[in-house]
Formats: structure tokens, C-alpha cells, sequence
């Protein structure tokens, strides 16, 4: 039987944890495929995309800083991708590239279904209006929360973004608001940092007094880049949770539209921290 081809293609991409990830996936499942990574030079993503599907690769992933490309890319697009205009998924049918965006879900399921916190009504804070916070607004809104206030150092990529999602924001029910950094109120059940602010190691760029107590306080990187965050939420009464599980289950969602198959995420989850210690 022949094996399906996948990969993951980005820049850096040595420390990605994908392969991994989808060789367990595989093996738990009984699909029969191949996934490596590929360092892809800055000005090669659509040449490396093409070379990969006359390989007979089957799809890819897609991470920084190529996200915004895959999506541009595609022959086809669906609408959670579209709304982030980023990619992290492709899959190639064909004669055509199709674009999805699985950040959004893996977070979401991460928060409801791994962390145990229903979103449904609670007021969330999103912090950052980049790339990372771009495609998970819109799953987040789909959730249904009260409110999400989306804050950034840059109040007009903030606004921006609100705007994007304003009419799906009402068709849930969901107040939107665009704040920047010092002008946030009140206090939030769900703290998520989408900056990039900790690679820097720059101070969480938000006051306390934004969690509620025993809020959840959630870090989309993991790692040692996770861990200032945490640190602070945790010093202040609050839930700490870093975004290993958000990266294994957007991986599931890459998975399951690759092959139609849901993987057991939440034990390869539990088999990747047992890994990293
Ligand atoms: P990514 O794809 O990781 O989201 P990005 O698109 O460059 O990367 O976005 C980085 C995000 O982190 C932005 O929201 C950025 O704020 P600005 O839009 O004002 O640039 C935010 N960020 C980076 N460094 C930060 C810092 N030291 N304090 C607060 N926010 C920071």
C-alpha cells in the first residue's frame, strides 16, 4: 500500500513538535502515512507548496511565517480561514489546494474539553491582534461567549480585527470591543495572550486586576516562552495553562481533514508532557 505524504513547512520549523504528533496519531488510528518537516527558504513558500504536490504529497501544515501565504494560495478556502486569512492546514485534492484553519478549534476544544471551562457566556480577553490572535477570534466568538474585548498595543490592528468579525460576533451574540493595552476594564473569566511579548521577554502586558479570581489564564506558546505568563497568573489567583494542548489538538483537526479520522488527542496530549517533562 502506498504511503500518503504530509508535512509541516515553515521557517524556523527544527523544533516543531508536529511530526511527532501525527506519527502517533497515525500509529493510534492504524493510517498508514509519512509526515516529516521542511525548512522552507523565506521566498520559497509556493514553489516548496508545488514541488511537494508533484511529490505526491496528500497536504501540509503551515506555521510561521507562511500562514498568510497558504492562505492566498488556495483554490478553495473555509470560512474560518478565510475570516483569519491565514492558513495553518492545506490539503491538496485533485487539481486543487484547499485552505482551512484548525488554530481556532484546537484552542477552543483545548479550553472546553482538556481545561473543562464552557465558554458559553463567560467574558474572555483576548490580548493581541497578530497573526496568533487572528485565527482564533473566530472560533473563540462561535463559542458563544457574553464578551470578547480584544486588546493590543496597537489599538488600530485591534480595531481592524473587531471589524472583521463584527457580523459573525452578532449572529452569536457576542459583544465584541477593541481596547488597547491601558484602556482595558474590568475583570475577565478567560485571559488568553496571543502576543508576542514573552519571546522578548517583556512583562505581561496587562494589570491583575484583568482576572477574576480563579480566572483561566491561558499562554498560546509553550515551553519556556509560556512560562513568565504563567508565573504572573498563577501569583495572582489564577489558572495557568500553556498551549501545548491547543498545539496537539489543532493537529487533531488537521488530522481528522486529512483522513477522516478523530484522533485520541487528549492521550497524545498526556504522552507529549509526559515527553517534555
Ligand atoms: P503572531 O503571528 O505571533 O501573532 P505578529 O503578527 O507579529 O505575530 O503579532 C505580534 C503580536 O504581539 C501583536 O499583537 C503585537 O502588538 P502590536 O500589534 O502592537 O505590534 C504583540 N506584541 C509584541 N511584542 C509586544 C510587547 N512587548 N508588548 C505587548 N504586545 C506585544
Amino acid at each position: 500500500m502506498q504511503t500518503d505524504l504530509y508535512c509541516v513547512m515553515g521557517n524556523p520549523v527544527e523544533h516543531s513538535k508536529s511530526p511527532w504528533i501525527h506519527a502517533r496519531f497515525a500509529e493510534l488510528t492504524g493510517q498508514s502515512l509519512h509526515y516529516d518537516k521542511r525548512l522552507i527558504p523565506l521566498d520559497g513558500f509556493e514553489a516548496a507548496v508545488r514541488a511537494f504536490i508533484v511529490e505526491g504529497g496528500r497536504g501540509c501544515n503551515i506555521t510561521v511565517p507562511f500562514k498568510f501565504e497558504a492562505a492566498a494560495l488556495a483554490t478553495r478556502t473555509s470560512e474560518r480561514a478565510l475570516l483569519a486569512q491565514a492558513s495553518n492546514t492545506l490539503r491538496f485534492d485533485k487539481g486543487s489546494i484547499f485552505a482551512d484553519n484548525t488554530d481556532g478549534a484546537g484552542l477552543v476544544n483545548d479550553i472546553q474539553r482538556n481545561a473543562g471551562m464552557a465558554l458559553t457566556g463567560r467574558r474572555l480577553l483576548l490580548i493581541g491582534a497578530g497573526g496568533a490572535a487572528a485565527g482564533v477570534l473566530g472560533p473563540l466568538i462561535d463559542a458563544r461567549p457574553a464578551s470578547i474585548s480584544v486588546a493590543n498595543r496597537t489599538l488600530a490592528k485591534a480595531s481592524d480585527l473587531v471589524t472583521r468579525h463584527a457580523a459573525l460576533a452578532l449572529l452569536q451574540k457576542t459583544e465584541l470591543l477593541a481596547s488597547d493595552l491601558q484602556g482595558l476594564e474590568g475583570s475577565f473569566d478567560v485571559i488568553i495572550n496571543a502576543t508576542a511579548s514573552s519571546l522578548s521577554g517583556a512583562a505581561v502586558p496587562v494589570a491583575a486586576s484583568t482576572l477574576k479570581p480563579g480566572a483561566l489564564a491561558y499562554d498560546m506558546m509553550y515551553g519556556p516562552a509560556a512560562q513568565g505568563f504563567m508565573t504572573w497568573a498563577r501569583e495572582h489567583g489564577a489558572v495557568a495553562r500553556d498551549g501545548l494542548g491547543m498545539l496537539v489538538e489543532q493537529a487533531a483537526e488537521a488530522f481528522l481533514i486529512w483522513r477522516g479520522v478523530l484522533p485520541p488527542s487528549q492521550q497524545v496530549l498526556a504522552e507529549l508532557r509526559a515527553t517534555l517533562g
